[in-house]
């Protein structure tokens, strides 16, 4: 039985949560809207950001929580992956707390929280599951025996796919990030209208870079020949897009489902929140007779309170940090 406080910092999002007894109670997050106008995250503002909200976030959680400093057992922060000055904020504010309470410091691996968001409300998966990680910076394949161990079965080779909607959403002329916006777009497209080239991987792996050059090409010789083309197929260009992504992560998922013989499937990462993944999911579900775990919206994202519950697990493996961690930009899994 613990109270942990869990803080996340990697990339643009300022969060903090806390979790009592393995009960994910609070889950506050400051979003940096500035980076829109720069069409991505820009690293330098976004530590920036980070070092202006961090106090009052945690602040506003734990009032909120009605908790205590005093009443901390250990603090969860993200050590990596992410953007280097980003983690230090969040790292540096951590190690700062733990010292001054003498608590316990438990450096959490970002994509690990991900999948471990799963454990935050019911129905949870039990082990081993599979999980399908998929974020703005990467796309994996993982099978979870426990909190502690997790094996990559297969993982992108170069772009995550949460890049691949991003920069397609980018030659749309859609606003950043573009995974949101095309995902609404879809909505009313016909998914069936254009096709784009895929590169084949073997095994479980992927790669999403092929895909970005073929929709280049192709927006580019159509609108040589009528420069409203995009304008005027948006709807049908945003659901051809999706489709041609979900489509790719979801035939390799199945592979790996019958590969390791599994059928509790979960699905992870700021992507899980796309609802033609969520739908292409309970497809799946359906004919191959899977329990899938979907997180909810707000755990889907960056949050805090998937920090907070991986804490809350490591807590319980006595998984501790040191003072002397350095955050990990591109941090092992
Ligand atoms: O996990 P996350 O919040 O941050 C990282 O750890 O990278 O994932 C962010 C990614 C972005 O690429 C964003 O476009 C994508 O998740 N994303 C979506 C949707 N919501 C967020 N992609 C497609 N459809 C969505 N509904
Ligand atoms: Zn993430």
């Amino acid at each position: 039985m613990a109270v942990i406080l869990g803080i996340e910092s990697s990339c643009d999002e300022t969060s903090a949560s806390v979790c009592i007894n393995g009960k994910v109670i609070n889950n506050e997050i400051a979003s940096q809207a500035i980076h829109e106008q720069y069409g991505g995250v820009v690293p330098e503002l976004a530590s920036r950001e980070h070092q202006r909200n961090i106090v009052p976030v945690v602040d506003h959680v734990l009032t909120h929580a009605d908790i205590n400093v005093k009443d901390l057992d250990g603090i969860a922060y993200t050590r990596g992956p992410g953007l280097l000055g980003a983690l230090l904020i969040g790292s540096s504010f951590a190690k700062s707390m733990a010292a001054s309470l003498n608590i316990p410091l438990i450096p959490v691996h970002h994509m690990k929280a991900h999948v471990l968001a799963h454990f935050i409300d019911d129905p949870k998966p039990s082990y081993p599951f599979i999980c399908l990680t998929v974020s703005g910076g990467h796309t994996q394949i993982l099978r979870v025996n426990s909190a502690t161990d997790m094996i990559i079965l297969g993982q992108t080779q170069d772009d995550a796919v949460g890049e691949a909607f991003d920069k397609a959403a980018k030659l749309l002329g859609l606003p950043y990030p573009g995974g949101p916006m095309i995902d609404k777009l879809s909505k009313e497209g016909d998914p069936h209208k254009f096709q784009f080239a895929q590169s084949e991987m073997p095994d479980l792996d992927y790669s999403f870079s092929g895909i970005k050059t073929s929709i280049l090409y192709f927006l580019r010789k159509q609108v040589q020949r009528d420069e409203n083309f995009i304008e005027q197929n948006l709807n049908d260009l945003a659901a051809s897009i999706q489709h041609t992504l979900i489509k790719m992560l979801m035939d390799k998922l199945v592979k790996a489902a019958k590969q390791e013989d599994i059928k509790q499937i979960a699905i992870a990462g700021g992507v899980s929140a796309n609802s033609g993944l969520r739908q292409a999911l309970e497809q799946e579900a359906e004919i191959n007779g899977w329990d899938i775990f979907i997180p909810d919206f707000q755990y889907c994202t960056d949050n805090a309170g998937m920090i907070a519950i991986s804490g809350h697990l490591l807590h319980e493996h006595e998984a501790f940090g040191e003072l002397t961690d350095s955050p990990l930009p591109r941090m092992p899994f």
